[in-house]
């Protein structure tokens, strides 16, 4: 690879701009530095979500004059796409305003929008890739693994207490965990597209599945925040008329279904790209058994149930070589609690 240390420090840099975008959506976090010919940052962007500019056509439309595109470097986290969406190609964008040289980190597993890089090639630019990739692929992992897999992101999350339990031998759950955590379960819910529960969780606790700014309450108060997650609720008892989730500010969806790949089919074709799985133990480890759980976000609270009711139910793990070994990724102090982020191992391939 040739790429400059200035174009290094613009690939940092696009990558901050990047994560101004939204996490949630079809489209993923994207972001443009422009470097004049003697490596001055000419103009930055980023994309705001599905509908918006691109990062590419949002830093071409901040130069003071276009005509300073004409021989520009143009440094982006991910491979200009090469589709008319709701927006036309970036590829084309970046070729017509005259740049020179388009250096980006990851290459677009997308079906439809990929081969932005040949097509630059191909109209005389000087295209590099992989500055900066690692750093990319881990800040948009969700986006690329769902593309690249052709599902959704799936994260399963459940508050267990210190033995492993995730609710008392009556069923009640709530509260195992104090605010904070819970407030990081709102936070990171309002990044997640669909927000998925087993009918036993919507028959037990009534849950709202809203994404809510502030500490909830028992009565599950808090102002709703920006971004709200469609609720998802799967398995063939029906969700009682009375229930909460009713009252979601977007559509309830329903799968009477026990076949989970088929639902996040389903999802994916809805243009759902991350699915956060709240439970419970039936529905968290049918996920977690099918290879269908990208990670797990664990919470756990220093307080002890004992009792029937594990965190988990059944993984298929007959003797211990079949143990589900995962790899924590973040583990983080909330209040007397510690969350926990944990990858599953199988790495993100292409479907056949
Ligand atoms: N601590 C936590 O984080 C947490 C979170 C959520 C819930 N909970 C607790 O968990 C308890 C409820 O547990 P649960 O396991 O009954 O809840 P669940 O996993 O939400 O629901 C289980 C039900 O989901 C349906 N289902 C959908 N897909 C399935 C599949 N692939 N395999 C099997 N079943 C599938 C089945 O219902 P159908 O018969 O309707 O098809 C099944 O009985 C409550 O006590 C609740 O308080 C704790």
């Amino acid at each position: 690879m040739n790429a400059t240390t200035t174009e290094a420090a613009a690939m940092a840099r696009a990558l901050e701009l990047a994560l101004r975008g939204p996490r949630h959506g079809v489209n993923p976090q994207v972001g443009c530095v422009l470097l004049s010919p003697a490596g001055e940052v000419i103009a930055e962007g980023w994309h705001r979500g599905a509908g918006t500019a691109h990062a590419e056509v949002d830093a071409l439309s901040k130069l003071a004059d276009p005509a300073l595109a004409r021989g520009a470097t143009a440094v982006v986290t991910l491979e200009p796409c090469n589709h008319q969406g709701r927006t036309g190609p970036c590829s084309v964008a970046l070729i017509e305003a005259g740049v020179a040289r388009v250096v980006y980190a990851v290459a677009d597993p997308g079906e439809r929008s990929h081969g932005g890089g040949e097509r630059m090639r191909a109209a005389g630019l000087e295209v590099e890739q992989g500055l900066g990739a690692e750093a990319v692929e881990e800040a948009i992992r969700p986006w690329l693994t769902a593309v690249r897999l052709h599902r959704p992101f799936v994260t399963v999350k459940w508050a267990s207490s210190l033995d492993g339990r995730a609710a008392a031998a009556d069923g009640t759950s709530q509260w195992i965990t104090g605010w904070a955590a819970r407030a990081d379960v709102h936070r990171r819910r309002a990044d997640a597209d669909a927000i998925v529960v087993g009918t036993g969780t919507v028959l037990a606790d009534d849950p709202a599945l809203t994404a809510r700014d502030d500490a909830p309450t028992a009565d599950g108060g808090g102002g709703l925040l920006p971004h709200q997650p469609a609720p998802v609720v799967i398995g063939t008892r029906p969700v009682p008329a009375g229930a909460r989730v009713h009252g979601h500010p977007q559509p309830l969806r329903v799968f009477a279904t026990h076949d989970l790949a088929a639902v996040l089919d389903e999802l994916y074709a809805d243009e759902v790209r991350s699915v956060f799985v709240e439970g419970g133990p039936t529905v968290a480890s049918a996920f977690l058994a099918a290879g269908l759980a990208d990670e797990v976000l664990v919470y756990l609270a220093p307080t002890l149930l004992g009792g029937p009711r594990s965190a988990l139910t059944e993984l298929g793990v007959g003797t211990i070589d079949e143990q589900r070994r995962l790899r924590i990724t973040d583990l983080t102090r909330l209040g007397d609690d510690i969350g926990i982020v944990a990858r599953t191992g199988r790495r993100a391939v292409p479907k056949e």
